[in-house]
């Protein structure tokens, strides 16, 4: 299974002022674009309830696993035009069950709990980061635990507008 992992960050590394700050306020539509263009490309998915709570719209026919400690109480609001798959299964566990499933492949689109504990599972591919001109100086950080000296190897630049530059990395292994 491909797994990726998809963040906007600013300059000092924050995903968000806090936890109800929706991404779309500080965001680049030029990054709005790239990140949908992502997760279409992907199977399904990978979200905290927060995160999913903090979307309005969603792709027709995209597959969303939605974490949530109650996984029985959790209700598609919008079942016409998403599939939910509401979990709270440890990564290798998930991704075996959707791989025999037939899906092959995973993009994790947050929030800092999400990334954290997908980041240490090891399972993560590949990271597309979109650094935009802002500084928070507290908030959410990308990750919310110690990740050793994970290294990465830069694989694709692209500049999205005049400030906003969009990174993919591989995890070296
Ligand atoms: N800039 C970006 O690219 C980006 C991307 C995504 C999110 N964000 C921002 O990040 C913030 C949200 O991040 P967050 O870390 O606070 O929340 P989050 O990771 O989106 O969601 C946390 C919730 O996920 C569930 N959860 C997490 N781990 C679980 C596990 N192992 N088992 C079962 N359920 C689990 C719990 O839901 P229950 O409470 O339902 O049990 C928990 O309260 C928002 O401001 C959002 O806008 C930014």
């Amino acid at each position: 299974m491909d797994v990726s992992l998809i963040a906007a960050i600013t300059i000092d590394g924050y995903i968000a002022k806090d936890s109800k700050h929706r991404s779309t306020t500080w965001t680049s539509p030029e990054d709005l674009h790239h990140y949908v263009s992502k997760i279409k490309t992907a199977d399904v998915i990978i979200v905290g309830s927060t995160t999913f709570n903090t979307f309005k719209k969603h792709p027709k026919n995209s597959t969303w696993v939605i974490y949530t400690s109650k996984p029985n109480d959790f209700i598609n609001p919008n079942p016409s035009v998403i599939t939910t798959i509401p979990t709270n299964k440890p990564p290798h566990q998930l991704l075996e069950e959707l791989s025999a499933k037939g899906y092959s492949s995973a993009i994790v689109a947050g929030g800092a709990s999400i990334y954290t504990q997908w980041m240490k599972s090891g399972l993560v591919n590949t990271l597309h980061l979109t650094v935009e001109p802002y500084l928070f100086g507290n908030g959410v950080k990308l990750f919310d635990h110690d990740l050793g000296q994970t290294q990465l190897q830069l694989v694709k630049q692209e500049l999205l507008n005049s400030s906003t530059l969009a990174l993919e990395y591989r995890l070296s292994r």
